[in-house]
């Protein structure tokens, strides 16, 4: 049996780099080639990162590829994975695993039916940060959560301002930071917490944005079916290095963490195995981790190997596409709730999707999101 996996990339962008830095330390993931409609980005990619490059994407399935990692706009997930899927490669699609609960369910009917393995690459489930909180809590050592706060923050005014970049637009990116980052921390929550119920959510442009592009501040408010109440807050426009936090409060008591922080948890817990009783303490065994960007390189390379290793020893993702499409659900049911102008639950969001269809939601949405730009001075 081989013990590598060659991946050829589609979309040599800005993310290709985290991917390609992850790799470094996990052998078992070889890139060798990238198809990109970009000449430009096709040759930088060529030279500096040794890839095959193929400017035809019929050439680049034929190449001698066991998977495919896609790193295009969002709009362009679905016809992707398709293509990939009926070429018969493996196939690793960077999240949110696509804009509409249809193009997702095309993408699951077309990998199941060529046999081939399907992840999205949803690196805040492989962040060991992410992992350890996950442990923890089937551990019980903070008891059953009934309250918490996640916070993803950014400063991407370059591409909030440049209209011809489709991230954070209505029609490629599907939605602004709701859809781009909120995806991250649906997911991780639906992973700690099972499933949303409901949803309140409120979009604001702090920047003064033109209008194709989509909020760059929200505020989404979850409550799970387990009973727990959490908040979301979403930003783009946020002055700091990119970072993310996360709180959760439980019967038996807390862990907070901060990708900010070197040693990224803190935990009080009352739990007979916890390490330090009666004070907030850092596990003794470190979690592997960094400030940006070194938590990206760290989460992406752990993705990437495992999904390699999935296809190695032929085992099924344990992070299915059928839950990344729950992440997709909470985008969509957030943003339906911001058009309701009210609290809003799932069962409304599936009779739409099982009605008119969920492309719907995305309508109409600069309309109902905040222009908060003209209470603020930037200069
Ligand atoms: N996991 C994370 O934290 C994270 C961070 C950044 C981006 N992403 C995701 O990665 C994906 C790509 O984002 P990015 O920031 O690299 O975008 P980008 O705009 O920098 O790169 C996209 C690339 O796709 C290429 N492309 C566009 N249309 C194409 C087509 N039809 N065929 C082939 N190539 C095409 C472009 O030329 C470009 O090189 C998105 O899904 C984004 O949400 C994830």
């Amino acid at each position: 049996m081989n013990d590598i996996v060659k991946f050829g990339i589609i979309g040599a962008g800005a993310v290709w780099r985290f991917h390609k830095l992850g790799a470094n330390n996990h052998p078992i993931t070889r890139f060798v080639s990238a198809y990109d409609i970009n000449e430009k980005k096709l040759k930088n990619v060529a030279k500096y990162s040794k890839l095959e490059p193929y400017s035809n994407l019929d050439d680049f399935f034929k190449s001698d590829i066991d998977a495919v990692l896609i790193l295009v706009p969002h709009y362009l997930h679905k016809d992707m994975v398709v293509a990939a899927a009926e070429a018969g490669k493996h196939i690793l699609c960077e999240k949110p695993m696509a804009p509409t609960l249809e193009e997702c369910d095309k993408m699951i009917a077309a990998t199941k039916k060529a046999g081939v393995k399907f992840m999205i690459a949803e690196n805040h489930r492989f962040l060991p940060a992410h992992q350890f909180i996950k442990d923890a809590l089937d551990k019980g050592f903070i008891g059953d959560v009934f309250l918490g706060r996640t916070y993803e923050g950014a400063y991407a005014i370059s591409q909030f301002f440049n209209p011809v970049d489709w991230s954070f637009t209505y029609d490629k990116g599907g939605g602004g930071v709701v859809a781009d980052q909120g995806v991250h921390k649906f997911t991780m929550l639906n992973w700690f917490l099972g499933e949303v119920d409901s949803a309140q959510c409120w979009l604001s442009k702090a920047l003064n944005s033109p209008s194709n592009k989509g909020e760059d501040t929200a505020i989404v408010l979850l409550h799970y079916k387990c009973g727990a109440i959490i908040t979301v807050d979403i930003s783009s426009s946020t002055v700091h290095p990119l970072t993310n936090r996360t709180e959760l409060h439980g019967t038996k008591g807390t862990i907070l963490e901060d990708h900010s922080w070197e040693n990224p948890v803190q935990i009080f817990s009352s739990h007979p195995d916890a390490e330090v009783k009666g004070e907030f303490y850092s596990p003794s065994v470190a979690v592997e981790h960094g400030p940006f960007p070194d938590y990206y390189k760290i989460s992406m390379g752990y993705e990437d190997a495992y999904f390699a290793e999935c296809i190695l020893k032929d085992k099924k993702p344990e992070f299915t596409p059928e839950e990344a499409k729950k992440g997709v659900a909470v985008v969509l049911l957030s943003y339906l709730s911001a058009k309701n102008g009210r609290m809003t639950s799932m069962e409304e969001l599936m009779k739409i999707y099982k009605k008119e269809g969920t492309k719907s939601i995305l309508e109409g949405l600069e309309a109902v999101t905040q222009k908060n730009h003209v209470n603020l001075k930037w200069e």
